[in-house]
């Protein structure tokens, strides 16, 4: 089912015109990703769903295929080493984690900005490519609040000679690790950084409609649950931009877990602060369901996360991705691993 979404969703791109001047890559990425950033970020940036795509090249098909698989299955690793980016090894990436396990301790701003990040990077046209970091592109208003993660985050990449949307995107599965109750996520590496920013004004907003969010994820990619499963980010997030007065505020009253209390709070309408669009989701036809449905199943929400997040993950990769999943380290306390889904016990 995920399969034909994705080829949907690469279908689609292909009969649209946008794109941006990268070399090696191509992608079509769904709007998906977006939301979840809004999620995350919805506090700060949130925007609503926008429908980005991008050109895809003749390899994008089997980026797509490849992407598919994984999530599909959710736990095949299309390693190859044959692959354009040229991972071979997560050995780097074990030492990388002890490092960001120290940056995303317990749950803070830094997780939250990384969270954030890969939903932004994602999101616009060509798919998680490290675009984000590029100046021009990072200091767009859409994208405030980042700035500082991710500038500490392209260094740490610099410095260990790994690309920057591999470093993106590893952070965001560490930071979502580093987050009481928060699920592991499969996660690959090799991609190829992009050296132009990503088109403006195609993250979401945080005014869109809960149909406009679908339509838009749908287009990426996504389905229903996995945007009702996405949009559960925000259990960790905090809202700047959305109302500059009340700068700061989170929207479920325990940002620092990740919680189905952002759910329940957001239906009942009893959170510190609740995004118009979120809202809107909690009310829509198919969304809404799915999203009451995770309010009193932590399990049913985490096993709809993991997959969905590594979905967003893989929007625009190129194939040959190498699972280092294994390298990811989790900050979190022994009792709190315990009480944690049994997959994210394995690492
Ligand atoms: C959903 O719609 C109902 C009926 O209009 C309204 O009472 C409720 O507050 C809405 N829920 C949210 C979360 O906005």
């Amino acid at each position: 089912m995920r399969l034909s979404l994705l080829l949907f969703a690469a279908s689609a791109s292909t009969l649209v015109v946008g794109q941006r001047s990268k070399s090696t890559r191509t992608t079509a990425k769904s709007s998906l990703a977006r939301s979840s950033t809004s999620t995350a970020s919805a506090a700060e940036s949130s925007s609503s769903i926008t429908s980005s795509r991008r050109t895809r090249s003749s390899d994008d098909g089997s980026a797509n295929s490849v992407s598919a698989k994984t999530t599909s299955t959710g736990s095949s690793a299309p390693a190859s080493s044959s692959s354009a980016a040229g991972a071979t090894s997560c050995d780097v990436w074990s030492k990388i984690s002890s490092t960001l396990s120290g940056m995303f301790s317990g749950c803070n701003d830094d997780s939250r900005a990384a969270i954030r990040a890969v939903f932004h990077d994602c999101f616009p046209d060509g798919g998680c490519d490290g675009s984000l970091a590029i100046a021009e592109e990072l200091n767009r208003p859409i994208n405030a609040g980042l700035v500082r993660t991710v500038n500490k985050l392209k260094a740490l990449a610099d410095q260990n000679s790994v690309p920057v949307a591999d470093m993106l995107m590893f952070a965001g599965s560490a930071a979502v690790l580093s987050c009481p109750g928060g699920p592991l996520v499969q996660t690959f590496v090799g991609r190829t950084d992009a050296s132009s920013p990503a088109p403006d004004g195609q993250l979401p907003t945080a005014e869109a409609t809960g149909d406009e969010a679908l339509q838009r994820f749908k287009a990426r990619g996504f389905s229903a649950n996995d945007l009702a499963a996405l949009i559960g980010s925000h259990s960790t997030a905090r809202q700047f931009t959305t109302d500059p007065s009340k700068a700061g505020a989170s929207l479920d009253s325990t940002p620092s877990q990740w919680d189905i209390t952002y759910y329940q709070q957001t239906i009942a309408k009893k959170s510190p602060f609740t995004l118009q669009s979120d809202a809107s989701l909690a009310n829509q036809t198919e969304v809404g369901p799915i999203m009451k449905k995770f309010s009193t199943s932590k399990s049913a929400w985490d096993s709809s996360f993991s997959p969905a997040m590594a979905k967003l993950e893989q929007l625009g990769a190129s194939s040959g991705l190498l699972d280092c999943t294994s390298a990811l380290k989790k900050s979190r306390s022994p009792r709190d691993a315990k009480s944690a889904p049994i997959n994210a016990r394995l690492y």
